[in-house]
């Protein structure tokens, strides 16, 4: 099985960018699942209904979450009935939403599982802990196991990677929007990346209007964030070749589109 994952879109810019190449991404990757990252995707914080329906309408199986679950409203209101939806798993229990989805691939069935980390995040339940229960619960149904782990710190990532290698599909970091370049397959058959990276507005700060972020640095001031609506983007992803019967990665590419990498077919 073949899953590709895209990378934290933010915004209107990083939705055109899945429109406009995901079909090619298809043909080009043949995924049997994809899997998008969509907390920035409503204005660079949150997602809408629309928003999250519209990656399922062009193409996407499941769309994942982070620390922005909760910044647009509109989530509570419709997050217990987005069946494909997936927030982290570590989120105090009882909150809306769920942390697992299973979908399904002809005979087969993959889980995805979000994990937040806790360093420079908020203290939530344990990820390694909760990663454990998931995966004993997950294990009953498939040996295909996909994790978006949303984290900011390489070391709490790098520790998800080794602590849960040989017991899922992937572990695939989210959330610092720079695409890393230490994607890989662990010994024991665990697809491993730092992070995926970002996907909409390429000519600013991970996202946001760079001048905004540039002043705070400077002053040490506060400043709205502010996402633009035009200018060059790029897509961020990565595709995960999995063996349905062990459910160990065999293969993991990652993807990167702007002008500087130019996309070939
Ligand atoms: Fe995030």
């Amino acid at each position: 099985m073949n899953i590709l994952f895209i990378g934290d879109v933010v915004s209107s810019m990083g939705r055109d960018m899945v429109k406009e190449y995901l079909p090619k991404l298809k043909e080009k990757y043949r995924p049997h699942i994809t899997i998008v990252n969509g907390e920035n995707a409503a204005g660079g914080k949150g997602i809408t209904e629309k928003i999250y329906r519209g990656f399922l309408e062009i193409g996407a199986q499941a769309v994942t979450l982070g620390n922005h679950t909760w910044d647009n409203r509109e989530i509570f209101e419709f997050i217990d009935h987005a069946k494909y939806l997936v927030r982290p798993a570590n989120f105090p229990e009882n909150n809306p939403g769920q942390g697992i989805v299973y979908l399904k691939m002809n005979s087969e069935e993959i889980a995805v599982i979000s994990l937040q980390g806790r360093t420079f995040l908020a203290a939530n339940d344990c990820p390694f802990q909760k990663a454990d229960q998931l995966i004993e619960e997950a294990k009953v149904r498939t040996p295909i196991i996909f994790v978006d782990f949303h984290a900011e710190a390489t070391s709490e990532k790098q520790a998800m990677g080794w602590y849960l290698d040989g017991r899922v599909s992937a572990v695939i970091g989210t959330h610092t929007h720079v695409q890393t370049a230490d994607h890989r397959i662990l010994p024991k058959g665990t697809a491993f990346m730092s992070d995926v990276g970002m996907t909409g507005p390429y000519d600013e700060i991970l996202g946001m209007d760079k001048e905004v972020v540039i002043r705070r640095f400077l002053t040490g001031l506060p400043g709205r964030f502010e996402v633009p609506k035009t200018g060059r983007a790029q897509l961020s992803a990565v595709c995960i070749e999995i063996d349905n019967k062990t459910g160990n990665a065999k293969k993991i590419t990652p993807i990167l589109i702007n002008e500087d990498h130019p996309f070939y077919s």
